[in-house]
């Protein structure tokens, strides 16, 4: 017997896009017989009981809001054995079958916690870091990436007109996922991230390099986890004689309306996770991972019909309940 009580948060750092899931959670749940309970703050409300009941109506226009409407927290508290039982005790209590747990890998690490003391849920991945294991892309990923491109593209513009070397400051804790695909599609010189070992001298002898070949202007990336921009700034002060400038994107990265990419990966992510829900899958992380390169000859192409994805149909459908 399927328990009929669901319970969805946002945990940790907001991603635009989450409303999104948050939607579709509540949508598809509805359909498919399910009461849905919406916990404020991520897991402190869960601790605290903090949780009211959505329908339908209350997600109508929050698809293309950015931030969370459930607001979220970081909840230091949930890596202590006994606050994770008592929050446990509580998801029991209140007869939640699964907490359906939208974020990032602090928030999945916390509801595998849980998960040994008898909670179950699920996972969407929602995190602009991207650096969630086991799945290829995560929520609000591609807007935070957007929003990079839409600052660095005006920042070329003013670096070139002054012949300057400019740094960016991304975010990424762990991971220069941003950093170097924020570098790839903004036509950066460089990406500094905390997977790689930064070389001063390498990139004292690009910049120079480049001057060399008449290029007079350097974009560098560098994600918060390799090194602080500031700090970057000062080690490259010393070392050319050039104008160097520095601009920290910050929060704006995580804000604003999710883009379409986000908002239908979230609609997806919802309406499977609640479906995994509805097969008896607990403790899972949904996700996706499938951009895989192909390469077909043009013969074998020629007359091939792209399927509709009937899949998406359905999202659409559960959708506009
Ligand atoms: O986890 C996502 C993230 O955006 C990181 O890139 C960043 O370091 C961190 O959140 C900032 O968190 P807060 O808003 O709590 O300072």
């Amino acid at each position: 017997m399927k328990e009929k009580k669901i319970a969805v948060l946002t945990s940790g750092g907001d991603s635009p896009g989450m409303n999104a899931a948050i939607r579709s959670i509540v949508r598809v749940g509805i359909d498919n017989g399910l009461k849905v309970y919406g916990v404020r703050c991520g897991y402190k409300g869960l601790f605290e009981g903090d949780y009211c009941r959505l329908y339908s109506k209350d997600v109508a226009d929050k698809i293309m809001l950015g931030g969370t409407f459930l607001e979220t927290s970081r909840f230091p508290g949930l890596y202590e054995d006994d606050i994770q039982a008592e929050v446990a005790r509580k998801v029991k209590e209140f007869g939640f079958g699964a907490v359906f747990v939208i974020g990032g890998n602090g928030s999945l690490r916390g509801a595998h916690a849980l998960s040994a003391h008898g909670m179950s849920s699920i996972v969407l991945p929602g995190s602009i870091d991207n650096d969630i294991a086991g799945t290829e892309i995560s929520i609000g990923v591609d807007t935070a990436l957007n929003t990079i491109l839409f600052a660095v593209d005006r920042i070329k513009d003013t670096a070139s007109s002054h012949e300057r070397t400019f740094i960016v400051e991304v975010m990424g804790r762990h991971s220069g996922w941003l950093a170097l695909m924020g570098a790839i599609a903004t036509g950066a010189d460089e990406a500094i991230i905390p997977e790689c070992t930064f070389d001063l001298d390498a990139l004292v002898k690009k910049i120079e390099k480049r001057r060399e070949d008449g290029k007079k202007n350097t974009i560098i990336l560098v994600a918060e986890g390799a090194m602080s921009g500031t700090v970057l700034m000062e080690k490259l002060q010393g070392k050319i004689p050039y104008e160097v400038r520095l601009t920290i994107l910050g929060h704006i990265q995580r804000g604003g309306s999710p883009t379409a990419y986000d908002r239908i990966l979230a609609s997806r992510l919802g309406r499977y996770a609640v479906e995994q829900y509805m097969m008896g899958n607990r403790n899972i992380l949904v996700g996706f991972s499938g951009i895989v390169q192909t390469v077909l000859p043009l013969e074998r192409v020629v007359n091939m019909v792209k399927p509709a994805s009937t899949e998406d149909l359905k999202t659409v459908r559960y959708l506009s309940l």
